[in-house]
C-alpha cells in the first residue's frame, strides 16, 4: 500500500472515531515509513503514538491532583534534564576509527538488530556503551552513528544539570529520567558522563556520591535489554570502578594515528570540489597534525578552504577552487603551539 492510502485509511478512521483501526492503521503507517527509509518520520509517529497513550492512561477521572496533572509537572522538571531528543541519519561510513573498533561497534549495532535471536536463547544482550578518550576524537559522533544505525530514537541527557541543580537530589532525577526513558524504544546518552564525579566535590553530604553510583548501578541492572545507554568522557579515570565494571563495552576513541589522518582529510574533501594548489605539502601537513584531534584537523582544513576561497580573484574563478596548503600547514602550526 502506497503513504496516501494509509492516510486516507487514518483520516477515516479518525474521524469514524474507530480508535481500534485508527491505532492498526498508524502501526502499518510507521512500519511502511520505516522499511522505505522514512525513518524520521516514522520515528515522530511513533513518539506521537506513544505520548498519547501515555496520556490516554492517565486521564480518567478529572479530580484535582489527577494522575495527568502529575504526569505533566513531572515531564517538566524531566525536560529541564533533557538536551535533546534527536534521531539520526549518521552511519559507520561518517566515523573514522581502527578497524578494531568499528568490528565491535558493529557486532553492537548487531546484536540489537537480531535481538531475537538472542533473546530466544535467553543470552544477555550488551546494551551499555562507554566511550572515552582525549576531546574531538567522535564520543558524540560515534554515539549519533550508533543511533543512525539502529534507526533509534536518542535521548541526550544533560548530566551537568542534575549534578549540579539540587544536591541531595542527584539520585532522585536520575531515577525519574531512567524510568522515564525505559517507556521508549531509545538511546540514552549520557555525555560529560565524568561530570557525576563532581557530586563527591560540591556535595556536604558524604553518603550522596555513594547514593547516586548506588543508583546508577540500579539503574542500569533494570534496564530494558532493548534500550541502550551510552556514556561519554575524556576523563575515564574519574569514574567510579565499580561503574566502569558495569559497561558491557568500554571504547578508547584515540587521536588519529597517520593512515587516520589522511582518512579524515579524504573524508572532508569527498564532494571533490576542492584540490590541493601542491599535493607535495601532503605528507608535511599529515605529519604536522599528529598529535592533534580530528576535530581539530578538520577545522584548521575548513578553514583554509574558506581562506583560500576567499582569496581568489574574479579571472581565477572558472577553474577548480585549490586549497593552499602553505596557508594550512601555517595554521596547524598554530594549533600545535
Ligand atoms: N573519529 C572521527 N571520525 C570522523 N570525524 C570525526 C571524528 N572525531 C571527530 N570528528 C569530527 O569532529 C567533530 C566533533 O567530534 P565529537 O563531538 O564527536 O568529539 P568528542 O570526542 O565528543 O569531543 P568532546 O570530548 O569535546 O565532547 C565531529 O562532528 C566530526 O566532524
Ligand atoms: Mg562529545
Amino acid at each position: 500500500m502506497t503513504q496516501s492510502k494509509y492516510i486516507k485509511e487514518i483520516a477515516k478512521y479518525g474521524l469514524e472515531n474507530d480508535q481500534d483501526r485508527l491505532l492498526h492503521a498508524l502501526n502499518e503507517l510507521i512500519d511502511h515509513s520505516k522499511k522505505t527509509r522514512k525513518t524520521n518520520f516514522a520515528l515522530q509517529l511513533q513518539s506521537l503514538l506513544k505520548d498519547s497513550i501515555r496520556q490516554q492512561s492517565s486521564t480518567g477521572l478529572a479530580i484535582h491532583g489527577s494522575k495527568k496533572h502529575i504526569s505533566q509537572e513531572e515531564d517538566r522538571e524531566i525536560n529541564e534534564f533533557i538536551l535533546e531528543k534527536l534521531t539520526s541519519d549518521y552511519s559507520f561510513d561518517n566515523l573514522v576509527c581502527t578497524d578494531n573498533i568499528k568490528e565491535e561497534l558493529d557486532y553492537f549495532v548487531q546484536e540489537h538488530r537480531r535481538i531475537e535471536i538472542l533473546q530466544e536463547f535467553n543470552l544477555p544482550v550488551s546494551n551499555k556503551l562507554l566511550f572515552h578518550g582525549p576531546s574531538g576524537c567522535g564520543k558524540t559522533l560515534a554515539a549519533y552513528v550508533l543511533a543512525g544505525e539502529l534507526n533509534k530514537l536518542m535521548i541526550v541527557i544533560n548530566l551537568g544539570a542534575i549534578v549540579s541543580s539540587k544536591l541531595g537530589e542527584t539520585s532522585k532525577n536520575l531515577s525519574k529520567i531512567f524510568k522515564r526513558a525505559a517507556t521508549e524504544d531509545c538511546i540514552i546518552f549520557l555525555d560529560e558522563f565524568d561530570s557525576l564525579g563532581k557530586v563527591r566535590d560540591f556535595s556536604q553530604d558524604h553518603g550522596e556520591m555513594k547514593r547516586v553510583v548506588n543508583t546508577i548501578l540500579q539503574l542500569f541492572d533494570y534496564l530494558p535489554q532493548d534500550n541502550i545507554i551510552i556514556a561519554a568522557t575524556n576523563h575515564a579515570d574519574m569514574i567510579d570502578t565499580a561503574l566502569m565494571r558495569r559497561f558491557d563495552l568500554q571504547v578508547n576513541l584515540e587521536l588519529p594515528d597517520e593512515t587516520h589522518i589522511k582518512e579524515i582529510i579524504n573524508k572532508t574533501l569527498s564532494n571533490g570540489i576542492f584540490e590541493f594548489d601542491n599535493k607535495r605539502n601532503l605528507s608535511k601537513i599529515i605529519k604536522a597534525c599528529q598529535g592533534l584531534s580530528y576535530y581539530t584537523i578538520q577545522k584548521s582544513l575548513i578553514t583554509t578552504i574558506k581562506r583560500s576561497l576567499l582569496s581568489i580573484t574574479a579571472d581565477q574563478k572558472s577553474k577548480k577552487p585549490k586549497i593552499d596548503t602553505t596557508l594550512w600547514i601555517s595554521l596547524i602550526e598554530k594549533e600545535q603551539a
